[in-house]
């Protein structure tokens, strides 16, 4: 189609009044335009602070129609030379073809003369010889001290965490994974994705062999966490502060799914560095975004921004820079996304109702609805913008808002979502049918639909959040995501917490088996499978998001442990990782009910697989930082609550009462 054609029926999207908080988020809705400069007039876009970023790299005309506008809000190539620190464009970014080494590589087609895993020097798109000679000489002086401390161990910890028989156990296989560690960093360096000559973010898998990557170049904001962890524990903050930025940048972007637009405070899913020839023999570069219109099901990628905003965070609490959480842009990027995950709606619960395939599981699994994933990342991303927005009069009215929330939300999933043998047995005696306010069975649950499987299978310790409540309706799968960052950020009480802990420690082979850890359990089979997935081929039992072994949760299992004091679990869990993931590759997930195979259409190679496992291991040997990136409890949300619930009279507002009603 011709471009010129082609713009102007894309549709356009019209700003409407701002709302909330009194800050400035607009509202828009769709209208299409024949001419985009004057749907550009009609832009009374956010009144953008200065220092803010500029679109884009290159000036692009034809990607989409008002990126130029964007460049008001400050100059690109300002932010480039901010960012940058140090490499200057002078230009509007032009990475020249004389210079392969600074080249974009998420384009797998370019990168296709480079087929030994083994040739890691640039392979990532930027020299990578540094980290490595890091991680060699870190290597010789644990062979010279082999007795003592492995480097960067601390000496005063302050967390259960480091109990001998934990040290025992990462002393015996120090041997064994400072190999797997080793080939790891190389691994993980030579999937970083550079942009303008920075990197920017990693690719999800980087398999040389993988001729069909599909979108698995891209660089996914929520594989990039524990990329971007193990970075900062490693004392690499650049390549964190410029994903950060970037993804601001593309969270303005204007997105269009068909003729709708989605809220403007989404942040993509993944995105990707496009390259292409110009004049002069030099290449342009700009980044392309997915902000769900592309990808398979157009599923929304709710858990971007939740994960966007937490990583800000832990930026801030590694580094002990704080000056990018601060910075007006970055603030009005966390109102952006609280202001969408706030709105009002028809909702009756605290709990943010999405669609199927919002997060982790981005295909048709039964999540829709309010699941656990959603909501903890929900709470999480919370505690962290109450923590960072600033105390200046535009944000009051946000965090007031944000307090309700989080203390109304830590209720609900503490008060319904959490199941023992004990809850179970009161489930199974419900009435129904039960109309007041003081229903015991609120959601109006019917026993029956108490699977088979948990009757059987609920040990008498323990317990766990289910996966998704609605009315008439709690899905009782367990989802490993949702309860390890339950744990961590004390979404669930602390009681609630060591039972999880304690499940998954007596449910092992469940969980665990022969690989860390099943992503749900258990498997949906049979008719359940083909009504509730779509009879989804990748997802058949035991496979994929279907009770399939994802090793990328062991950052999230290993932190959970930490918090919890349980370390010699994660050492267990590491310590299985470590002797099968280098050896075959480093599989994005396993198959069978005990993770035995590698998954039938697991990539390997996968970019978040090799960055859990190195995290894992970061968090271990340095507990004092991991416990920068967990919540204890909070009395004060806590009593937010209570006080809520004793105006209906039915509890004494105070904060012991608070610690005696909700910490059960
Ligand atoms: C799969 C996973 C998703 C991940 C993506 C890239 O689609 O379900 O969680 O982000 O692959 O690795």
């Amino acid at each position: 189609m011709n471009t010129v054609k082609y713009l102007a029926m894309k549709p356009c999207c019209r700003l409407l009044k701002p709302r909330f908080f009194g800050f400035s988020s607009p509202k828009r809705q769709c209208s299409f335009s024949k001419n985009s400069t004057n749907s550009n007039q009609n832009r009374t876009y956010l009144s953008q602070p200065s220092g803010n970023l500029g679109a884009q790299c290159v000036v692009d005309h034809t990607h989409k129609p008002f990126r130029r506008q964007y460049t008001s809000w400050g100059n690109s190539r300002i932010f480039l030379e901010k960012i940058n620190g140090g490499i200057v464009r002078n230009d509007n970014c032009f990475a020249v073809k004389a210079l392969p080494h600074i080249r974009n590589k998420s384009s797998r087609t370019e990168a296709g003369n480079e087929k030994n895993p083994e040739n890691v020097y640039g392979r990532g798109g930027i020299d990578v010889k540094p980290l490595i000679e890091k991680i060699d000489k870190e290597e010789n002086e644990y062979k010279e001290n082999k007795d003592c401390k492995a480097v960067g161990e601390v000496d005063n910890v302050n967390i259960e965490s480091s109990v001998s028989s934990s040290e025992d156990e990462a002393v015996s296989t120090r041997g064994v994974g400072k190999e797997a560690e080793k080939e790891a960093w190389k691994v993980l360096a030579n999937a970083i994705v550079t942009y303008c000559g920075s990197p920017v973010g990693t690719m999800a898998a980087n398999d040389p062999t993988d001729t069909q990557p599909l979108n698995y170049d891209q660089v996914f904001i929520r594989d990039f966490i524990p990329s971007a962890l193990a970075f900062l524990l490693k004392g690499d903050k650049e390549i964190v502060k410029n994903f950060l930025l970037h993804n601001l940048q593309l969270q303005s972007w204007e997105k269009t799914v068909d003729c709708f637009c989605p809220g403007q405070g989404l942040m993509p899913a993944s995105f990707k560095v496009i390259t292409t020839p110009h004049e002069d023999g030099k290449e342009e570069e700009r980044l392309d975004a997915d902000f769900g219109e592309s990808a398979i099901g157009r599923v929304a990628p709710v858990d971007s921004g939740l994960w966007w905003i937490i990583l800000l965070r832990a930026y801030g609490k590694i580094t002990g820079d704080l000056s990018l959480q601060e910075r007006v842009d970055v603030q009005t990027g966390i109102k952006l996304i609280m202001n969408l995950c706030l709105s009002d709606g028809f909702d009756m619960f605290p709990t943010l109702l999405v669609t199927d395939g919002s997060c982790m599981i981005d295909r048709r699994m039964g999540i829709h609805g309010h699941p656990l994933e959603i909501q903890s990342l929900f709470h999480s991303a919370l505690r962290c913008s109450r923590e960072i927005l600033s105390g200046d009069e535009g944000s009051k009215n946000l965090v007031s808002v944000i307090s309700n929330r989080l203390s109304a939300l830590s209720f609900h999933i503490r008060e319904y979502y959490y199941v023992d043998i004990e809850k179970i047995n009161e489930i199974y005696r419900y009435k129904t049918e039960e109309y007041s306010t003081d229903a015991k069975n609120k959601f109006n649950i019917y026993p029956e639909q108490i699977p088979k499987w948990l009757a059987d299978w609920i040990p008498e310790e323990g317990g766990y959040l289910i996966g998704n409540l609605q009315p008439a309706h709690m899905d009782f799968r367990f989802f490993t995501l949702g309860n390890l960052w339950s744990i961590i950020s004390s979404l669930s009480t602390p009681k609630q917490n060591q039972c999880i802990l304690k499940l998954i420690e007596s449910k092992w082979d469940d969980f665990v088996g022969s690989m860390p850890l099943k992503i749900c359990f258990p498997a949906l089979e049979y008719d359940d499978w083909r009504i509730i997935t779509g009879s989804d081929p990748k997802n058949t039992p035991w496979s994929y998001h279907n009770g399939g072994s994802w090793p990328t949760l062991l950052w999230q299992f290993t932190l959970a442990c930490i918090k919890m004091g349980r370390t010699d679990l994660a050492w267990k869990a590491v310590n299985l990782a470590e002797k099968r993931l280098p050896a075959e590759h480093w599989p994005e997930y396993y198959d069978t009910r005990n993770g035995k195979f590698i998954g039938k259409q697991s990539r390997l190679y996968q970019t978040w697989t090799v960055s859990a496992y190195l995290t894992s291991k970061l968090l271990l040997e340095n507990p004092e930082k991991a416990s920068l990136l967990f919540w204890e409890e909070d009395y004060d949300l806590l009593e937010i609550c209570v006080c809520a619930l004793s105006k209906s009279g039915r509890n004494k507002c105070s904060r012991d009462a608070a610690k005696s009603h909700i910490l059960v």
